[in-house]
């Protein structure tokens, strides 16, 4: 049995399919002690397969969803020595990577695996998996504003696509928002805040396609089960 090696290295957890082509590309994969640069190439089962000095294994799958507190990087790991998330997994033994990103200073739903094809699949646009937030910003936006989010603004040269938005609250110091889009752009939520004037004071993702944190703490990460996953990209 052989499979292409691209997608070998998706489903040994070490990166998604798309930097796999990178990393083959670049030269940097041995298959049996021989550098291959083809991401077509077929691995047969008992062939060594080694990025740089890393040997891959295909381990069993594993998704977890972490609510991930303030004060956590999403990287593997930070030039500036903050705090990872991999750091909360405790005796989680496999290698997983976090599905997209949050911000250092953003709360909530972290889906974390070594399942490659399955990372891809979320967050691919095509697939329109939703993202929830939970959005506190600063003053009450007027609705032409809320009108011109809804619809799609302007950010670092792309415009975004069109959210859902329903207002939770107003208080004296500002305002909290449901948000729901489909892309995952760095900081799209503060940058499209930002973009009408309100920027954002304290953000949380509270669902990933149709998996909220339930009674998860922060700082807590559970296994997910298939039911869970269909739940993900049912939306
Ligand atoms: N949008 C942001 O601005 N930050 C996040 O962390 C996620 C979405």
């Amino acid at each position: 049995m052989s499979v292409r090696l691209q997608k070998f290295l998706a489903q040994a957890g070490f990166c998604s399919r798309r930097k796999a082509e990178e990393y083959i590309r670049a030269g940097r994969v041995r298959v049996a002690g021989r550098v291959v640069d083809e991401p077509w190439f077929g691995v047969v089962t008992g062939q060594e397969v080694r990025v740089d000095d890393r040997v891959l294994r295909l381990e069993s799958k594993v998704y977890l969803l972490l609510n991930k507190p303030a004060g956590y990087v999403t990287t593997m790991s930070d030039p500036q020595g903050r705090p990872t998330v991999t750091e909360l997994l405790g005796a989680v033994k496999e290698r997983v990577y976090p599905v997209g990103r949050l911000d250092f200073d953003t709360e909530g739903a972290l889906i974390l695996t070594n399942d490659g094809d399955f990372a891809d699949r979320i967050l691919h646009p095509r697939n329109e998996v939703p993202r929830t937030y939970q959005v506190r910003v600063k003053g009450y936006p007027e609705k032409i504003l809320i009108a011109k989010l809804r619809r799609g603004v302007d950010i670092e040269g792309h415009r975004t696509s069109p959210a859902r938005i329903n207002k939770i609250a107003v208080n004296a110091s500002g305002s909290i928002w449901e948000v729901i889009i489909h892309e995952g752009r760095k900081r799209q939520v503060r940058l499209m805040f930002a973009a009408i004037g309100h920027p954002v004071i304290h953000l949380r993702r509270v669902a990933y396609g149709g998996l909220g944190l339930g009674r998860l703490a922060a700082g807590r990460f559970r296994h997910l089960n298939p039911a869970d996953l269909a739940a993900i990209i049912r939306g």
